[in-house]
């Protein structure tokens, strides 16, 4: 604990220290010890369902290339040329057998060997060791359901240990209905002058602000919901859980085991309720009947809200910056007038022109913002809502916390000041 009080204020006591969400330092230490540590979402396989598919994307702040081999293996690779480091591929996602620097030309394959070189013979005299100059492979890449993780630590324990129970909660998400989930309408992108940390800590655990930081929302009828706020008569019900390995999540009991509480539009209620058999034979009837997750992270960076259909991933840019990578997340065997539907109250809700997306990220930034001041980052952040509150709850699984409570931030903080505290 003495190693941690260097990070955070007094976890025991639910204090921490304000320093780190503004620290360039900490900021640098975070990088190496936490994103080239855990196990970091990289992106989903219906993204890249073909031979030759790739997308690109971020480990911490390393660029990576994800792609499907011709033997259909997923692998990732740092986007950086092995020549003098330009990035390899400045795509977003597409099909390609090979990656071309613009730099001087250099030409990688896409299982990361190096293919060619410009004037190889002439002026490297064929002396150039091109069996050892491919791209840097992230070594461990591995899928859960769909989702494909990357881990930069070749040391780090399998991602089924890391994510432990979390995938048993994922299931909720993933694995509804035969076919498992697809990502449909791209990737909204868009940068948050704020720490990562706080928009993960929101989405692991802080049910508490959805009344006051939501309230315009909901008052002025563009919810985007059909009950408004649906959470004010869950709160009895609802329940906050914290895992090991810092992730978390929020759900409630749905009264009556209706699948389609909170539903968006009349044709997803009734997809739900038809669909809610199948459902409860793959997921067992806790999972499937009586319990929604609302919000959720897996620690350290990726995220979803389960009514809105998001996930996301926080890229972190800098002590002060961020990336958002959202997506709209959906059966893959849902009719497409469902998938429609959904994605409309995705991107009236949580998307870069969302009702409620703008409401917390104002919030981030002034927090942020405040940590910079001398006098002010001297007062620790309190997270004692809860604390000592925390319990065993028959029926699931990780430590339950009451709906509204800091019981998952502060396990999030735990996981990031013992990673921060190991060299
Ligand atoms: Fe890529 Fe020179 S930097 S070929
Ligand atoms: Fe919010």
């Amino acid at each position: 604990m003495a190693q941690e009080n260097k990070f955070i204020a007094d976890l025991e006591k639910g204090l921490i220290d304000r320093k780190i969400f503004s620290d360039p330092a900490i900021y640098r230490m975070e990088l190496e010890r936490v994103f080239a540590r855990c196990w970091l979402y990289l992106g989903h396989e219906s993204q890249i369902p073909n031979p030759g598919d790739f997308i690109t994307t971020y480990m911490g702040e390393d660029p990576v290339i994800v792609c499907r081999g011709r033997d259909q293996k997923i692998r990732a690779f740092l986007n950086v040329c092995r020549h003098r480091g330009n990035r390899v591929c400045r795509l977003d996602q597409g099909n390609a057998d090979s990656f071309t620097c613009s730099y001087h030309g250099w030409t990688y394959g896409n299982d990361g060997s190096l293919i060619g070189v410009p004037y190889f013979k002439e002026y490297y005299y064929g002396e150039l060791d091109k069996e050892s100059l491919g791209l840097i492979p992230v070594p461990l890449v591995d899928r859960y359901k769909g989702l494909i993780f990357g881990n930069l630590d070749p040391a780090a324990p399998s991602l089924s240990d890391y994510l432990g129970d979390m995938a048993w909660y994922l299931d909720i998400i993933l694995d509804r209905r035969e076919g498992g989930t697809e990502l449909i309408g791209g990737t909204h992108k868009w940068t948050i002058s704020a720490n990562w940390k706080l928009a993960a800590e929101n989405f692991v655990g802080d049910m508490y602000h959805t009344g006051s930081t939501h309230a315009s929302a909901v008052k002025s009828g563009f919810s985007g919901s059909q009950s408004g706020n649906r959470y004010s008569p869950a709160l009895s019900s609802g329940f906050q859980i914290s895992l090991p390995a810092g992730h978390g999540l929020g759900a409630r009991w749905i009264s009556g085991g209706d699948a389609a509480v909170g539903a968006p539009a009349p044709e997803v209620a009734a997809y739900l309720r038809d669909t809610h058999a199948e459902a409860e034979r793959r997921l067992g009837p806790v999972r499937a009947g009586m319990m929604s997750p609302v919000h959720g992270t897996a620690f350290p960076t990726f995220s979803f809200l389960h009514g809105t259909h998001t996930i996301r991933v926080w890229h972190p840019k800098g002590p002060d910056k961020f990336e958002v990578w959202a997506w709209c997340i959906v059966d893959r065997e849902a009719p497409p007038e469902v998938k429609e539907a959904i994605r409309l109250h995705y991107l009236r809700r949580f998307s870069p022109a969302g009702t409620w997306e703008q409401d917390d990220s104002d919030n981030w930034i002034q927090a942020t913002d405040t940590s910079r001041g001398m006098a002010a980052r001297r007062i620790p952040v309190n997270y004692q809502m809860g604390l000592g509150h925390e319990r065993a709850q028959e029926g699931l699984r990780g430590i339950v916390g009451d709906f509204f409570s800091e019981t998952n931030q502060r396990n999030f903080y735990r996981s990031w000041a013992e990673l921060m505290a190991r060299k």
